[in-house]
């Protein structure tokens, strides 16, 4: 039974790990520490908000002192850093804030476990910290070559702001475990989807706007490739990999389920108009837009290096996932009015006196 410190646990990966976790057997705590920005919604939490194992910081990685007495009176075994700036059309509109969080705050939570951890021999004890990263940092791949996949040895190619900073924050998370012995561990997800995630991201901007037969904005040609993974098969990678992968190592996780931009956006007009039974939610809402600057053309990942060492593998289909994910946002519409319309704010103030850092910027 373990203590966790989960930071970013607010997001949309975040509070669906913290989830996860209590619903689990291997954790004995968990303690979210968050700076609640625009992507920071505690309401994903108000299950679990009086679990006595939980608690929760609103503070901010960068913040040395904040995080040092964090780890002082929480005493985690583990860390797992979720927090960061993760969209990427953000990052092209403001990339500095991407450089601050997601490297600046990796560097700060780094150098806190390091000098709360470090024992008197140079070990680390049970500690792990475990870095969320993304496959984004290996660049691009090709259209034309689909048996080509991102492996753990694909050089670091990142293209956007976001990559680049993602790719940064992995550098000195190695270089700590090199350097300083760190037991240091990164994970490269493709990307996720289901329950939680905030609708500037594809899929439940989609699902909203096809809702209230909005555009549907598809960039460049609609046949850009990612490879879609379930939030709930993420997350049960990450504690796999906090648990029992190799110290040092880098474990690529992907869904197996490469699809093109336009195949999801249709898939999703599709099963959201029969839900609805609404006719007006057609393709005729779709809206080829200017593309990404930078825009990446293809993700594959080869997760064969986690099902060979830590047996694990994707449970959640393509198919059962996405509806699962559309019934979610149907039934869950004050979820949604809420973050898009920022009214959760109020719900911070209710319960912890204060409107979150997004209100006050
Ligand atoms: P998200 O944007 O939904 O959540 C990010 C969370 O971090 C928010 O709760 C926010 O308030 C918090 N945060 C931001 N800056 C902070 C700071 N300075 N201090 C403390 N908290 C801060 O992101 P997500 O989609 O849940 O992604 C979580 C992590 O997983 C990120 O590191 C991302 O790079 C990585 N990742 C995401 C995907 C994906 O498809 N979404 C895939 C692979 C990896
Ligand atoms: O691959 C993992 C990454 O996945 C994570 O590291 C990032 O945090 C996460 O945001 C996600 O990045 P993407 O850029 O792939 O996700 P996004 O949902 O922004 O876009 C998915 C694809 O859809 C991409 O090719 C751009 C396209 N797109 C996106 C939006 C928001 C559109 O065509 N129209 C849109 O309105």
């Amino acid at each position: 039974m373990k203590r966790y410190l989960v930071t970013g646990g607010a997001g949309f990966i975040g509070s669906n790990f913290i989830l996860h976790l209590l619903h689990g057997e291997h954790c004995a705590r968990v303690v979210n520490v968050d700076a609640l920005t625009y992507a920071g919604n505690l309401e994903n939490l108000r299950s679990v908000e009086d679990d006595p194992r939980y608690a929760f910081y609103q503070a901010d990685i960068r913040d040395p002192e904040a995080m040092s007495a964090i780890i002082e009176a929480e005493q985690p075994d583990y860390v797992v850093n979720f927090a960061a700036e993760s969209h990427v059309d953000r990052s092209i509109e403001d990339p500095g804030i991407f450089e601050s969080t997601n490297v600046g705050g990796t560097v700060n939570l780094l150098n806190v476990c390091r000098a709360a951890w470090e024992q008197a021999d140079g070990g680390y004890g049970e500690h792990r910290y475990l870095q969320v990263s993304t496959d984004e940092v290996y660049g691009t791949l090709s259209l034309d070559e689909p048996d080509s996949f991102f492996i753990e040895r694909t050089p670091l190619s990142p293209h956007s702001p976001y990559s680049a900073s993602k790719a940064s924050a992995d550098l000195f998370v190695g270089a700590y475990g090199d350097t300083f012995g760190m037991p240091v561990l990164i994970t490269r997800c493709s990307n996720n989807y289901g329950p939680y995630q905030f609708p500037e991201k594809l899929i439940p901007l989609m699902i909203h706007n096809a809702c209230h037969h909005e555009a549907l904005p598809v960039y460049g040609d609609g046949l850009n490739v990612r490879d879609w993974l379930f939030v709930e098969d993420h997350c049960a990678a990450i504690d796999l990999v906090l648990r029992e992968g190799r110290i040092g190592e880098v474990y690529n996780v992907g869904g197996h389920n490469e699809r093109a931009n336009i195949d999801i956006v249709e898939t999703i007009i599709r099963l959201v108009g029969e839900r609805l039974d609404d006719p007006e939610i057609n393709s005729s809402l779709i809206t080829f837009v200017e593309d990404r600057k930078g825009h990446d053309r293809r993700y594959g990942i080869d997760a064969s290096k986690i099902a060979a060492e830590l047996g694990w593998r994707p449970e959640t289909p393509f198919e059962a996932g996405i509806e699962k994910t559309i019934d979610w946002y149907l039934s869950h519409p004050s979820w949604v009015e809420h973050v898009t319309s920022g009214a959760y704010q109020d719900y911070y103030e209710k319960m912890y006196g204060h409107r979150g850092a997004a209100a006050e910027a």
